[in-house]
């Protein structure tokens, strides 16, 4: 059954205290001064469908307005997001990458074929200079994932050195003749990707051995190289243990996937569901906490100091590719379901960020939970991009634990239980922001806020929907976005705010 056609007593839900409101406290005395990372915001993209070709890039002849061959839509719109940073090549396709490929002039750059995704052909046209310049642009640090699988040690020595080298090598000179004197800034170095599978189909003990090879040629020139090693597919919890023992003393960092999916052999429409369906999704989504608290237990035994940290490097749904388009491109919608998951996810990722120190959405554009959308000249925003807006007040922020209790929503047949709000709350420059998401695709929320002192408005913006089926699509326009928030009231024990059902809200309180 569809929704639109749910039947009134679908979802059943507890709710404490009975009167219906839901107390939360904002226990600004437990804030430790630990800060939400921005890279928690942090974004991926990929030689994969039209992510870079078509979405962030379409060359300098193009009739589609850019500059210097990025599209100028989706260049703006990222800009107003604050990516703070943007992991390429892949993926999949990074273990397949030889990036000299993708230097000199691109007229003359090698043709293969991009055989993880579709076998579309790759010309190449974006490149190393092309993607670094990019990250400049958009002001973000560059998370560049090497060749394991496919490359060398060599090849990926030199391309550090092709990056970050001043100095008067050939490698470095190389850089200069293809047009950028100044080595770039280039800390975030992948070890490879996904090394159990595309990257290689490895054992844990045999990656670690090569990781321990790379490293040892992946020089510093420019700054200190922040080392990641390609982790745990989600509940692999032997990957995280065995590399933990064998390179524990040689990483900075363990990147773990885990995506919203709900059957890898039946993953369903992105628009299309049912009831049922939004709840599993939702089960699936939540399920990260788990599995990020069991990953942490193991790196908490053997990094008692929280040396090494935990990165959630890909993440976000996964449904089946819209009709009619390239089974290989993984271009999907995004409705107001996809946003209810970002900010779920969010709220769960500043609970860890002792040790979670980045994690990056799939992807950034026309791919998995895209933030943006193409079609040749035409863009337009997801939910999901709005999440990523609302939530920029996070970045850099100091957590504050809150505390609540508002029960669950249940799916009819009650198999199904999941969080009814997800609460988070952190301060920055003097003001105190709180993230609120209803995941009752029926009943508003009320919650009280209270905190060390009276609380007497919050002013910020809601996304919500009429169904949760909603997304925007290339003639509505920015059907679903933010709203100004005007559910706030002042009663003798805190400040109410009723949160419309299925909504995600960020507000500053005061
Ligand atoms: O994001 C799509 C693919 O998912 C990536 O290439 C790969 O790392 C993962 O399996």
């Amino acid at each position: 059954m569809l929704l639109g056609a749910v039947s009134a007593n679908a979802q059943s839900a507890t709710q404490d205290p009975l009167d219906g409101v839901t107390n939360v406290r904002i226990d600004v005395a437990a804030a430790d001064g630990r800060i939400i990372p921005k890279e928690i915001y942090g974004q991926f993209s990929e030689h994969l469908g039209s992510c870079i070709y078509g979405g962030l890039w379409v060359g300098k002849d193009s009739p589609i307005p850019n500059q210097d061959g990025y599209r100028l839509d989706v260049l703006n719109a990222l800009k107003k997001l604050q990516v703070p940073v943007l992991r390429w090549p892949g993926g999949c396709f990074a273990d397949d990458y030889h990036w000299m490929d993708g230097i000199g002039p691109q007229e003359k750059r090698t043709k293969i074929s991009n055989n993880n995704w579709g076998g579309t052909i790759e010309d190449n046209s974006f490149g190393t200079h092309e993607f670094l310049n990019l990250c400049e642009l958009l002001g973000c640090e560059p998370y560049i994932s090497g060749n394991v699988g496919s490359g060398t040690p060599e090849e990926l020595a030199k391309w550090v050195e092709y990056m970050t080298s001043d100095s008067q090598s050939t490698v470095a000179d190389m850089r200069r003749a293809n047009g950028r004197e100044k080595a770039w800034k280039v800390k975030y170095l992948g070890i490879g990707n996904e090394a159990w599978g595309c990257g290689g189909n490895m054992r844990p003990e045999y990656y670690a051995d090569l990781f321990r090879r790379y490293t040892t040629y992946t020089r510093n020139y420019g700054g200190r190289l922040y080392k990641i090693a390609s982790g745990a597919s989600d509940f692999d919890y032997n990957w995280t243990e065995v590399l933990m023992k064998a390179i524990g003393n040689k990483m900075d960092a363990i990147a773990m996937h885990y995506y919203t999916v709900l059957d890898w052999n039946k993953k369903g429409s992105a628009t299309a569901f049912s009831e049922d369906e939004y709840m599993r999704i939702l089960q699936r989504c939540v399920g990260i906490e788990g599995c990020i608290q069991n990953h942490i237990a193991i790196m908490d035994r053997l990094d008692p100091r929280k040396r090494i940290n935990l990165l959630v490097d890909e993440w976000g749904t996964w449904f089946d590719v819209e009709p009619g388009t390239n089974p290989g491109h993984l271009f999907q919608q995004s409705t107001m379901r996809d946003a209810i998951v970002a900010g779920l996810s969010f709220n769960i990722f500043h609970k860890y960020t002792d040790r979670i120190k980045m994690a990056n959405i799939a992807q950034i554009v026309n791919v998995l939970q895209a933030m943006i959308l193409t079609d040749g000249p035409k863009m337009l925003l997801t939910p999901t991009y709005h999440v990523f807006e609302m939530y920029k007040v996070f970045q850099d922020a100091e957590f504050i634990p809150v505390e609540f209790n508002a029960g669950s929503i249940k799916s009819a047949d009650g198999a199904v239980e999941v969080p009814a709000l997800s609460v988070t709350a952190a301060r920055k420059d003097g003001k105190t922001y709180v993230a609120i998401v209803n995941t009752d695709l029926k009943a508003s929320r009320t919650v009280s806020l209270s905190a060390d002192k009276a609380l007497s408005r919050a002013d910020g913006r809601v996304l919500t929907a009429k169904d949760i089926h909603e997304f925007n699509d290339f003639t509505n326009g920015n059907k679903v976005a933010p709203k100004e928030f005007k559910g706030s009231k002042r009663t003798r024990n805190g400040l109410e705010l009723t949160v419309p059902a299925m909504s995600v809200t960020v507000v500053e309180v005061r």
